[in-house]
This record gives C-alpha cells, structure tokens and sequence, in this order.
C-alpha cells in the first residue's frame, strides 16, 4: 500500500468530489463539510461513475439509477445497488489530499 497525492485540498472545495486515476484504478475523491473520503469510483449496481452524484453529509448518490452509498464505509445504503464500493484510507498533510492504495 502506497500514500498518493490527490492534489491540494484548496481546490476541493465542500460538497464536490473529483476522480484521480491509481494505476488502472478510479477513485473518487469527496469533499463533505470537513472530512476528505475516497471510494472506488464505480457504482457496484450498473458501472456508473459515482463523482457526479449528489454529496449528502457522509453519502454519496450515484447519478445513473439513484442509489446511495456511505462514504465512511462504501455500504450500499440503497437499491438497486447491493454491493458495497471499495474505501480509502485519507489524509491530510501540509495542505495536501493523501490517500492509501495499492493500485
Ligand atoms: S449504476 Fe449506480 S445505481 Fe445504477
């Protein structure tokens, strides 16, 4: 497991998220009030990228069919998504978005 840059937390402003690529890996990046979270970037219903959901408090909402996910822990909160997404461990050093992979 290696720490990767995700960019600086001042361009991630409160309520978006972005995707970075980790090998062949795609992670969302979300920003929610004052916590930084990452999970795989692909919706375990149907495929769909998850960065363009709504952000609700510690949820995510995938665009295409509407199920929600918890960015704490990637549970499937919702149908028609019952597979949980992937997690990253965060961090935030000088300034900085740091997140744990293996990719
Ligand atoms: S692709 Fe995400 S809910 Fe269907």
């Amino acid at each position: 497991m290696a720490w990767i840059d995700a960019g600086a937390l001042s361009d991630l402003a409160g309520g978006r998220a972005i995707t970075i690529t980790a090998g062949s890996r795609l992670i969302a990046v979300v920003r929610s009030a004052d916590q930084v979270y990452a999970i795989e970037d692909i919706c375990t219903h149907d495929g769909a990228e998850l960065t363009g959901g709504q952000i609700e408090g510690s949820e995510i909402v995938c665009p295409r069919h509407g199920a929600r996910f918890c960015l704490r822990t990637g549970a499937a909160l919702t149908p028609p998504a019952y597979e949980p997404v992937r997690v990253f461990e965060t961090k935030i050093e000088a300034g900085r978005i740091w997140i744990r992979c293996d990719a």
